[in-house]
Parts: C-alpha cells; structure tokens; sequence
C-alpha cells in the first residue's frame, strides 16, 4: 500500500461522539479507531497526546478561478486549495458557473480548471437563466455529473438573477431530480434602485457598497425564497446569511418545520461594516462582498444562531482578488469585485470564535465545520467523519498553540487578507487528506492532480416526509363544489 498512518493518543472528536484513541490509516481510507493499536515499524507514526484529532474540514462555499465581475478570483484550484490544507479543510465544493447559459459548457470548463487539484472537491450548479434545455441539463447535471445542488441569484440584476417566475420553475426541477435549491438571497430590483441613490448622492467609495443593500433586503428576499420554497414543497439551502434579518428568517421556517438550512460564513461571523468606512481605499475594498458584511451586532447573533443550530455550518465564500483587481472600483464601489477571502482562515477562525469562547463543544465545532455538510450534501460517512471505512482525511489539532494570520505567511495568492493581524488561539498542526500528509511543521507538501472529484449523489433524507406532506396537503383540499350552469 503506499501509506500507512497511525495517529497514537488523541482525542478523536466526531459529530456525534469523543473519545482517546489511535486511528490506524492505510491508503486513503481509514482501517481502525480503537484504543492501543499496535503496529509494524513500516508505519509513519504521528503523536497526538494532548490533541484533537478531528475530521478534515469541508467548506461548502467556495469560488476558485471564477470568472465574475470583468476579472477572475485570483485563487486555482491549486493555491486556494493548498491555501484549504495549510488550514485544515480536506474538501471543498465549488460553484460551476454557466459557460453562455449552457450547464454542461460550464461543467467541462470546471472539469479543466479543477485538474490540478490537490484536495477532494465537489461542485454545485450555479442557474443564471432558465429554460428548456437548462431543465434538460439540470437532469444531466444529477443523474451522470454528481451534481445534487443548483444555485439561484436574486440578487446581480443584469447578470445572474433569475426572477420568481423562473425560480419557481427551477425549484420545481430540483424537487422533481432529488437536488437541493440554493438561494443567494438579496432583492436584485432593490438593490439597484439603492446602488442608483448611492451615485446620485455622491457616494461612490466601498462604504456606499453597505448602504446600498442593507439588510432589510437580504431579509426580504430570503423569507420570499423560503416562501416560494415552501409553496413547491422542496427543500431549500439559503447560502451565506449575513444578517439578522436574514437569520430570523430562517430561524423562523424551521421551527414552522420547512426543512430549511442556513449556511453562514465565517466573514459574517466576526467581521463588521465598520471596515468599509476606513479612509484608506485599498483597505476598505479588501471587505467588499456580497451580501454585504453588516455592522457590529450582527456578527455577535450569528454566533448565537450557530451555537443553537438555527443556521447548521459555516462556509467562506472564498472569492479572493487582489489589490489591483480591487482597485477596478476606485471611482465606483459598483465595479469592486465582490468577495473576500477565509478558506485558510476558517477552521481556525470558527474554534476561536466559537469553541474557545465557551459557546460550542468541540463536538460541535466538528458538526458544523464538516459532518454537517456531509450530511447536507449526501456525502457522510464517507467524509466529515473519523470511522473505519471513512475516507482519511483528518486533522491534529492543538488547543493550546496559537496562529497569527496575515497575508505574509499565507497560502492564498491573494496580496491581501481580511483577518490581517488576527491572533487566533488553537492550531492546525498536521493535514492528512486523501492518506497523504500534506500539512506538517508548517511545511505543506501538495501534490497537483491528486485532489479527487467527490460525485453526489440526489437526496434521501432531506426529501424524507416531503411527498407524505404534499399527499396530505393535497387530500386535505376540499373538493371543488359543483355548480350547475342554469340559472332559475
Ligand atoms: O461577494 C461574493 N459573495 N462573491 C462571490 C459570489 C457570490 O455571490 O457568492
Ligand atoms: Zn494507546
Ligand atoms: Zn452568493
Ligand atoms: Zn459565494
């Protein structure tokens, strides 16, 4: 076999469970948990007393090498996910953008850009219109691709957003494939009246970027998601919630029982607006994004929605572009293009912020940075677990260390980076993805095209109940009264 692996002596935190053990791996797979392993002298052996051996993470929002907004994000497949190892996630997925509208053209340019990839990594399906061969394309996408979600834009009026007309058709194809529909949801309509009202009054730096789409609109459109969701009866996967507003929103679906999943990000977690008002343009355009980083407070209720498990995971939407492609937005917010940066940074981001605080267990902390979207994605036990026959993709984590982020010692491409002298308490000592030691002694070790292409496949469980809903929501109408035509 080409790898054998024991970690001796940590404790193995699952989802579910924690307990000291070894974890014996051969090849990618791990063979064994179970205390006292005992092995031959063939046998790379990596001591984890005192630490957290936990399952690589898994970040469900990402956009590597995406064409958006006149350029390209600055990070590949390569360096954003060597950039994801150095910090402890073991897989992505990405988002496929339509190539001319068509599924498939955008699904084989991602084919050619995800080649060199050094990391497990998994798609969705960005939908920018909607049509018939879109329809017959969505069915591709899931029965051959391993493709089981689709993204719908409310916001990019002109470029990406669909209206509610076509949503509610799109939804309808992702109910009828077993995929699950995804919403970026901001009113577009809005959002462009309020980017208008910015110029005219002279607002033109990255702070009109906020005041332009507050939160009121990510409120709207995410209980209009939820609604349209809840009337074709399908499930519904809100990306990136930012705000309280939108948060409620959610909040609110799930405890009426929609099956609703709130993904936030961790920029939204600790980050607030005040950045977008630093006098220094280079500095302000750094923390444009959409939907807009919020101000102080929000950030605060995020965490508390996730350690209640009103919203379930956290993502980045890693989107990193550098000073220069920034500085397209100089004269104009409007042309600043959108994204930040957080694929290195959120493992450690997320223990800080919510595991040393006191406010998730470690448990926890491994649900909502891996199992969860594993679970989500149909892809669990084979990733976001620690179990014989689970692929090896693990962390050695120590809670005692500690990490200073900076754009010096990163790994992204970016020459910028939005958690820029952040001390960070806890560190990722040893990545091992796919049976490969790629993270060690802060020395990464990648190799281009060992990265595997993770198909998944439509859903089981989160469709669970849906058709008895509908068979009894359907048998509870009353039947049409008959009317004779004559009238007397
Ligand atoms: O600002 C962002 N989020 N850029 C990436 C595209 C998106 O809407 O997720
Ligand atoms: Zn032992
Ligand atoms: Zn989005
Ligand atoms: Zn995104």
């Amino acid at each position: 076999s080409l790898s054998k692996i024991l970690i001796k002596g940590g404790t193995v935190v699952n989802a579910h469970h924690e307990e000291v053990a070894d974890v014996y791996v051969e090849d990618d797979i791990i063979v064994a948990v179970k205390p006292h392993i005992n092995v031959g002298d063939d046998v790379t052996v990596i001591d984890a007393a005192g630490k957290f051996v936990m399952p690589g993470g898994i970040d469900p929002h990402v956009h590597l090498a995406m064409d958006f907004m006149g350029t390209q994000s600055i990070d590949d497949f390569f360096s954003g996910q060597a950039a994801a190892l150095a910090g402890g996630t073991t897989m992505h997925i990405d988002f496929v953008l339509p190539v001319d509208g068509s599924l498939m053209a955008g699904f084989e340019s991602y084919e050619k850009k995800s080649r060199n990839s050094c990391m497990d990594y998994g798609f969705h399906m960005a939908v920018t219109k909607w049509d018939e061969t879109v329809s017959k394309e969505m069915e591709i996408m899931v029965q051959e691709k391993g493709i089981n979600s689709f993204k719908f834009f409310l916001a990019y009026k002109g470029s990406f957003m669909i209206s509610d007309e076509l949503l509610l058709q799109a939804f309808k194809k992702c109910k009828s494939l077993g995929a699950l529909a995804m919403v970026h949801a901001e009113n577009g309509d809005a959002v462009y009246e309020g980017q208008k009202r910015m110029i005219e009054l002279g607002i033109t730096g990255p702070e009109g970027h906020a005041l332009s789409r507050p939160p009121v609109l990510e409120g709207e459109a995410t209980a209009r998601a939820i609604r349209l969701a809840e009337f074709v009866n399908t499930p519904l996967y809100v990306v990136h919630v930012m705000s309280i507003d939108a948060m409620e929103e959610v909040a609110k679906a799930r405890k009426s029982g929609l099956r609703v999943i709130g993904e936030t990000v961790v920029s939204a977690l600790v980050l607030d607006d005040s950045w977008l008002w630093h006098p220094d343009f280079s500095i302000a355009a750094k923390y444009v994004m959409s939907p807009p980083i919020r101000a102080s407070g929000h950030n605060k209720a995020l965490q508390a929605a996730l350690s209640m498990g009103v919203l379930q995971l956290v993502g980045t939407d890693h989107c990193t572009f550098n000073s220069t492609q920034k500085a397209f937005g100089i004269d104009d917010f409007r042309k600043i293009p959108n994204g930040v940066n957080g694929i290195e940074e959120r493992m450690h981001i997320v223990w800080d912020t919510m595991v040393e605080s006191g406010q998730i267990s470690v448990t926890d902390y491994v649900r909502v940075t891996s199992t969860e979207c594993a679970r989500i994605f149909n892809i669990y036990p084979r990733k976001g677990a620690i179990l014989a026959g689970s692929d090896a993709d693990i962390i050695v984590f120590n809670p005692n260390s500690s990490v200073e982020i900076s754009a010096k010692s990163h790994h992204s491409k970016s020459d910028t980076n939005v958690y820029e002298g952040r001390r960070v308490k806890g560190k990722v000592e040893v990545t091992i993805a796919g049976g490969r030691i790629v993270w060690q002694n802060d020395e990464l070790k990648v190799v281009p095209g060992s990265g595997k292409y993770i198909e998944m496949p439509p859903f089981g469980y989160l469709f669970k109940g849906m058709d008895k809903a509908e068979a009894s929501y359907l048998s509870s109408l009353r039947a049409p009264v008959k009317r004779s035509k004559s009238t007397t």
